[in-house]
This record gives C-alpha cells, sequence and structure tokens, in this order.
C-alpha cells in the first residue's frame, strides 16, 4: 500500500485551482521583494531534488536559482544518470529520494510517471512539464498577464493559437480558475477531448470564465487582450513533426494577427520558440512581446509554489 497522504503536490494546476489567486498575490510579493533583497531564508537547509528526462532551460535553471534565493538547494538528476533510467522503478525511486530531500521536482515524458512518483514520494511532489501538463509554466504566465493588467482578469480574453498541448491543457485550468476568457484557436485534432477539459469545465461553472474553440486564429485574435502560442511538436511529438508542420501552417502569431488583437494586446510564448513557425521574429522581438517577462517570472512563480508547498502557513 502506498504510504498516507500528508502532504501537498502541484501534479496538475487543479491542485492550485482553489488558492491561485493567492499564490499569484505571493509571487508578485516575492518579485517586490527580489528588487531590494536577493535572499529570503525561508527554506534553508532543503533539499529539492530535480529529475529530468527531457531537456530544460528555464525550468531547470528557475527552480535551482529559487532554492539558491529561498537558502536551500537543488539536486539536477538527469533520468539518464538515475537508475530509473536503468529500470529501477519510480515507487522505490521515490521513496528513496523521499528519505534524502524535502521535494522532488519532475520533467517526465508521461504524466501517469509524474501521478506515481506523487503517489509514493512522502515529500511534495511537483510536475515540472509532462505530456498533459505544464503547471508551473501556467503560474508565471498568469502572473506576467496579472501585472499588465494590473491584477484583473475579469473582462478580459486571452487567445490561444496552436497546438492543445501541455501548456493549453494547463492553461485551460489556469484560465478558468482566475476567471479569465479563452478562446483557442486549434486544429479540431489536436484539440484535447472534451473528457480531459472536464476539470477546467468545472472550475468554470463555479468562476464564470468561458472557453471555447473557434475555427481560425483570426476569429481568436479579433479582439483579444493577449495571444499566446507554443511550439508546433513538442518534446516527444519529434515523429509526428512533418504530419504537424503541416497542420498548423497558419496557425503563427505575426504581425498581421497581432494587428487584429486589442490596441493595447500583448504576445506570450513559454519558449523555446522555433521562430519562423509559431512566432515571427518581429512579433516574438517586438514592442508588445511580453514573453522576456514572462521567462523572468517562472523565477517568482517558482518561489511562490515553493514557500507554498514546503512552508507551514
Ligand atoms: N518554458 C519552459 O518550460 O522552458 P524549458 O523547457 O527551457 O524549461
Ligand atoms: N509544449 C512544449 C513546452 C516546452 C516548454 C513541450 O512540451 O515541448
Amino acid at each position: 500500500m502506498p504510504p498516507a497522504r500528508v502532504k501537498r503536490d502541484l501534479v496538475s494546476l487543479a491542485d492550485v485551482a482553489s488558492d491561485l489567486d493567492d499564490l499569484l498575490a505571493h509571487a508578485a510579493r516575492l518579485k517586490n521583494e527580489r528588487r531590494r533583497v536577493r535572499t529570503r531564508p525561508t527554506l534553508r537547509g532543503r533539499n529539492l531534488a530535480m529529475i529530468f528526462e527531457k531537456p530544460s532551460t528555464r525550468t531547470r535553471a528557475s527552480f535551482e536559482v529559487a532554492m539558491n534565493d529561498l537558502g536551500g538547494r537543488a539536486l539536477f538528476l538527469s533520468s539518464g544518470d538515475l537508475q530509473l533510467g536503468r529500470g529501477e522503478t519510480i515507487a522505490d525511486t521515490a521513496r528513496v529520494l523521499s528519505r534524502f530531500v524535502d521535494a522532488i521536482c519532475y520533467r517526465a515524458f508521461r504524466h501517469a510517471a509524474v501521478v506515481e512518483l506523487a503517489r509514493w514520494a512522502t515529500v511534495p511532489v511537483i510536475n515540472a512539464l509532462d505530456d498533459e501538463e505544464h503547471p508551473c509554466q501556467i503560474v508565471a504566465d498568469l502572473l506576467t498577464m496579472r501585472e499588465r493588467w494590473k491584477g484583473r482578469f475579469s473582462d478580459r480574453r486571452l487567445a490561444w493559437v496552436g497546438d492543445g498541448n501541455n501548456v493549453f491543457r494547463s492553461l485551460a485550468i489556469g484560465a478558468a480558475a482566475v476567471g479569465l476568457d479563452l478562446s483557442a484557436a486549434i486544429p479540431r485534432r489536436y484539440r484535447p477531448p472534451e473528457e480531459v477539459l472536464a476539470v477546467s469545465r468545472s472550475i468554470a461553472a463555479r468562476t464564470g470564465a468561458k472557453l471555447a474553440f473557434v475555427d481560425s486564429p483570426d476569429a481568436a485574435a479579433t479582439g483579444a487582450d493577449a495571444l499566446y502560442t507554443d511550439v508546433w511538436v513538442s518534446m516527444g511529438d519529434e515523429a509526428e513533426q512533418s504530419v504537424r508542420e503541416s497542420a498548423f501552417r497558419g496557425y503563427q502569431i505575426n504581425e498581421r494577427l497581432l494587428e487584429r488583437a486589442a490596441p493595447d494586446a500583448f504576445v506570450l510564448h513559454d519558449l523555446p520558440a522555433h521562430r519562423g513557425q509559431e512566432i515571427t521574429d518581429g512579433v516574438l522581438d517586438g514592442p508588445r512581446s511580453a514573453v522576456w517577462d514572462q521567462a523572468e517570472n517562472r523565477l517568482h512563480a517558482q518561489k511562490a509554489i515553493l514557500e507554498r508547498l514546503l512552508v507551514p502557513r
């Protein structure tokens, strides 16, 4: 039998949906505070294990710097170097690491692997991206929108253009939780099935947020307050590269599409970007790009998440 759960995980964004507003407010405070004082030793002596099955720039670096800022340490564990890569079970890995560290973040190919790690770990487990979700990214994204919209999500609409992937699935939960309307232009065969969106739909029913699929990027972008895209070929989807590149042609955020959005609309991308595919250089590097703030906000969001899961309130 797995151990009794006495800890809090962030496996899906739904795990923090009920207190997302507080989490974002906390991240904003931490961002402000870091301008004055870099370190804040709330996690002094604590350790975070970081298991990565896939490459990472932002997630890995932001978790590591976040732990440093909070007075703790992070251990980078590439899955290829762990016994996990030679067949040791996720359950055994979870039980052993839980004896050493205070939390584990895990970037995995399969969502079921993250769920399994969380099931057996006796310390909090944080999903650092898998094939179904990327919850930490969405905390940073919502922080970025919150800053630009002065704390208010109601009466705003975000347009998603591209793949109905892991980032989109977490975004659908996050947008619902904060009351943000979301219009998604996703080719039909790449839309998440309705059963996957059930969590998001039930949260939206409480907050009044709307999630709508539309038939074209133009329909999503027209009048939108922000545009968001991600790669057409996620890590793990490489075998479908050419099929996907054809399916998503026309689903690009470019200067013409941005013209259709609200005059003060800005553009988000979780990065890494494939310049010239899902987004043009001109938009990514242009004055309406919020992408670099969004990337910076990964750090402030990670700190808020780590404190939320590890510091008793
Ligand atoms: N956005 C994001 O998660 O980036 P990395 O893959 O570099 O961590
Ligand atoms: N959807 C992308 C996000 C990368 C941060 C992927 O999974 O590769």
